[in-house]
This record gives C-alpha cells, structure tokens and sequence, in this order.
C-alpha cells in the first residue's frame, strides 16, 4: 500500500479553508482552473508589490520627461538609468534578445517597439511606453499611452476608448468568475466603439517570472476559459486597432509588431492581483 504524506491541498497553506473548498469543488465540476503556482504567498506578494512600486515611479518619471522632438532613444536611456538607480534591473533587457530596456510602439506599432535614436516623437504621434521591472528578482509590468503635440481627435478616441477597454477589463476580473469573462467585456467595449481587438498578443500571469501562466486574452465568450483566483497575480493589456485587427512582425529585426493596415493602435497596460473579495491594482 502506498502511505500518504502530504494532504491534497491546492493552495498555498495560508489560504482559508473556505477558499480551498470552493475551488475543491470547482475541480470536481471539471473547471479549468489556473496551477498552484500561480498562486501568490504572502512573501511573493510583498516582493511583486515593491517592484510594482518601482515600475510604477518609473512611468510617473517618464511622464515628466516625454515631449515632442525628443528621440524614443532617449525614453529607453531615462528608463534604464531610472530603473537601476532604485536597485532595479528593466526586465525587457536582453529579455529573449530584446535589445533595449523599454518598448515604445509609436502610432501603427502595436507593440515591441524598439527604441531607436532615429526615431524622433513628433506633434500628432502617439505612443505606448510599457515598462517591466525586476526588483529583488520580482517582476512587474505595466504600459501607458502619451499623446505628442496636437493629436488628431480621431487617434484620441482610440487612445480613450482603449483606456475604458482596460478599466472594464479590470472590473470583469473578479474571483471566481472566469478569463473568457474579461475578454468578452474588453471585446464588446472596444468593437461597439468601432475598433477591433488584436488577437495574436495577449496579458500574462507575471510576477514570479516575467511572463507565465495564464495567458489573458483580450476577446473572447463569457463563462469560458480559466477560473480567477484569489492571489493570482497578471496583467491585462488590451491592444485596440483603429481598423483591422491584423498585425505582423517586422522582419528587420524580429520583434516590432504593426498593424496590417497601417492604422494606429493602442494599448494600456496594468498589473492586478486578485483578492477574495475583488482586485487590487499594482501598477498605480
Ligand atoms: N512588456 C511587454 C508585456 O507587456 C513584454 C515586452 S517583451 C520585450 O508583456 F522583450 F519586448 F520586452
Ligand atoms: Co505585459
């Protein structure tokens, strides 16, 4: 006979008996539910709180910073020398080959921008900023838009529109309700105000690693996919395409994704953890 050692608990050992009965009997009604792993200690919360704050400051810096006529070159240096000023490493760097320490996805660049001292940021740009940092070997992640000079005001709906995408998306993500259930809201948001959603990219379970489980589509039905839990930890990051949702990768060096098109996109990017009774935003 084979003795038993360990109980046949799924959550962590500080989760409420109540929790893990819930999700016990979630498992027997064969829902899909995210692994173990995925489910923060105490500790691991701590440790992606103070590198949420990090990145956090780092964008609020950038803020001060951005303005026409400055290269996307420049974003990536300030990043960089922000970021290891706080003791910090920018987790894009070097990450799978990314050259820089910054994405900056200008107008029709979805995302996976390069920076690039050639790249001057001119009145009417838009342009996503998305930083990653790692701290104490946590990581954190989060993205804004900035508007350069005069934008048109059909670029600022998009820039606007995409915003409410992530908020509604935020408000959707709620324990015990499910992945399809934020998708299907980000996805009806975004398609009523005439946009579509990017469907090759999508948020991520981030924290312990940069990008790990559960992948965070932007679409999708409600009532499918994984159940959120209680001390998850992910992003959500709708990409919104002013037409198309088509995209590509540039071949030239393999990581900036554009529109097929040619028309702008947007994204905004937060961090969430899932508590018992709602989320909290770590990237504020
Ligand atoms: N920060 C991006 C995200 O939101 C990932 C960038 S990968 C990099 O998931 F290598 F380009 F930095
Ligand atoms: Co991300």
């Amino acid at each position: 006979m084979k003795k038993l050692i360990k109980q046949f608990r799924f959550t962590p050992d500080n989760y409420p008996a109540a929790v893990e009965a819930k999700i016990q009997k979630l498992r027997k009604l064969k829902y899909k539910l995210p692994p173990r792993k995925a489910l923060r200690t105490p500790e691991q919360i701590e440790g992606i709180r103070e590198s949420a704050k990090i990145n956090t400051a780092l964008l609020d810096f950038l803020a001060e910073h951005i303005r026409e006529g400055m290269s996307t070159a420049e974003i990536d240096r300030l990043t960089y020398d922000f970021t290891t000023g706080h003791g910090a490493i920018p987790a894009p760097l070097n990450y799978e080959g990314f050259p820089k320490s910054v994405c900056t996805s200008v107008n029709d660049v979805v995302c996976h921008g390069i920076p690039s001292e050639t790249e001057i940021l001119r009145s009417g740009d838009i342009v996503n900023v998305d930083v990653s940092t790692i701290y104490k070997g946590y990581f954190s992640d989060a993205s804004r838009m900035f508007m350069i000079g005069d934008v048109a005001p059909e670029k600022q709906r998009l820039v606007q529109v995409t915003k409410e995408c992530l908020e509604i998306g935020i408000a959707a993500a709620q324990p015990w309700k499910q992945l399809g259930d934020v998708g299907a809201a980000i996805q009806q948001h975004a398609e009523k105000n005439g946009y579509s959603v990017v469907r090759d990219l999508c948020g991520h379970g981030v924290g312990v690693q940069f990008h790990e489980t559960p992948d965070v589509m932007h679409f999708g039905r409600p009532g499918t996919g994984m159940v959120i839990l209680p001390g998850m930890t992910f992003t959500i990051e709708p990409m919104i395409n002013m037409g198309s949702y088509e995209v590509f990768v540039d071949e030239a060096d393999d990581w900036t994704v554009l529109t097929d098109d040619g028309l702008p996109s947007a994204q905004w990017e937060h961090m969430l953890l899932i508590t018992e009774t709602g989320n909290e935003i770590l990237t504020y």
